[in-house]
């Protein structure tokens, strides 16, 4: 009776694996014929109260019974499994003869370019970066900077002002006085690039904001033999070692000799053109000597130390790098601007 049972659970399980179509159903007929609550694991608990004979003729039929179902299971396990990869692989097949997706390639701004340039040069001069706010009080955009209240220079850099003490940098000379300050009476060897804010009518020249790249030295016996040479290789890795600077007296209340800083034209060597006017040079920068007030005012003992400090303007830089003729395509985004000078970055 028994024995007949266990031959027809046999067969019914390998119909069942034999009908299998993926391996959840076949997880199933697992359960149905392996799991301890199956017929046969049953049949098998039952063994206990039979008579010894029995137990081993009926066991030894289980045991077998289970042990074919088993090995038929995994069987078809493998089977199944490798069933369902190949189909997950052709589902997954790419056609590798289509055309790609293809992306344009954004551009660097030359404005970057160029600041990352300057920015090169100081470094490989021993200059570090600092940085300083854009919102700035009167105190270190101007009165720091020996530019009191009421000073005529003011004039020459109306900015947007906050309110009467708050005010957008007009120019990045305020980093200065910070780094002065900060560094306690000790030597400061610093460059700056940052934005810069004036109240200026837009043109193709002139811009409400662009950028400067300060530049400050501070230390025992430094001269302004110190500030040409400095400026002399900045201009030279810059611009081509061809390229030659004059310094012509100028004036800013922060510095004292105060100059401003020619190149020779790229594009006529100094004979003289339409781009440098006939004169044979072309303005790149400002500086001169940092200005004994400033000095004192920011912690130095203007006996003892001295220093020299300068301002690019970054846009100008670029324009004469890339004979660009409106400041205004720094900001416009472009990318028919951007693409052109990508090649050249
Ligand atoms: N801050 C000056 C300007 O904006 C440039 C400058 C910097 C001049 C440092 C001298 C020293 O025009």
């Amino acid at each position: 009776m028994v024995k007949e049972r266990i031959n027809e659970i046999l067969e019914e399980a390998r119909k069942d694996i034999e009908s299998a179509n993926d391996l959840e159903a076949l997880q199933e007929i697992r359960n149905k014929y392996l799991s301890k609550k199956s017929e046969l694991m049953s049949l098998m608990s039952a063994l206990g109260s039979a008579s010894p004979e029995e137990r081993k003729e009926l066991g030894q039929a289980l045991n077998m019974a289970k042990g074919e179902i088993a090995t038929l299971l995994n069987e078809k396990q493998e089977i199944l499994a490798k069933k369902a990869l190949d189909e997950k692989l052709k589902k997954e097949e790419i056609d590798i003869t289509l055309p790609g997706t293809s992306y344009t390639r954004g551009g660097k701004n030359p404005f970057h370019v160029v600041t990352d340039e300057i920015t090169e040069i100081f470094l490989g001069m021993g200059f570090k970066v600092a940085e300083g706010p854009e919102i700035e009080q009167d105190l270190y955009n101007f009165e720091l900077l020996n530019i009191p209240k009421d000073h005529p220079a003011r004039d020459m850099q109306d900015t947007f002002y906050i309110n009467e003490n708050v005010l957008l940098r007009t120019h990045t000379s305020p980093i200065q006085a910070h780094e002065m300050q900060a560094s306690n009476g000790g030597p400061v060897r610093i460059i700056c690039p940052g934005k810069t804010y004036r109240r200026d009518d837009d043109d193709a020249t002139h811009s409400h904001q662009f950028a400067q790249i300060e530049g400050l030295v501070i230390d025992k016996d430094i001269n302004i033999g110190h500030l040409k040479a400095t400026l002399e290789l900045f201009a030279k890795k810059m611009f081509g070692e061809k390229r030659e600077i004059r310094l012509r007296p100028s004036y800013f209340p922060f510095t004292e000799p105060s100059v401003e800083v020619d190149i020779t034209c790229a594009n006529c060597d100094g004979k003289g053109c339409s781009m440098c006017k006939g004169t044979g040079y072309i303005e790149i920068l400002g500086g001169g000597m940092v200005h004994p007030n400033v000095l004192k005012m920011n912690g130095y003992d203007p006996e003892v130390y001295s220093g020299f400090a300068f301002g690019i303007g970054i846009e100008r830089v670029a324009i004469l790098r890339y004979g660009i003729d409106d400041i205004r395509k720094f900001y416009q985004n472009d990318v028919r601007f951007l693409h052109q000078y990508r090649k050249k970055a």
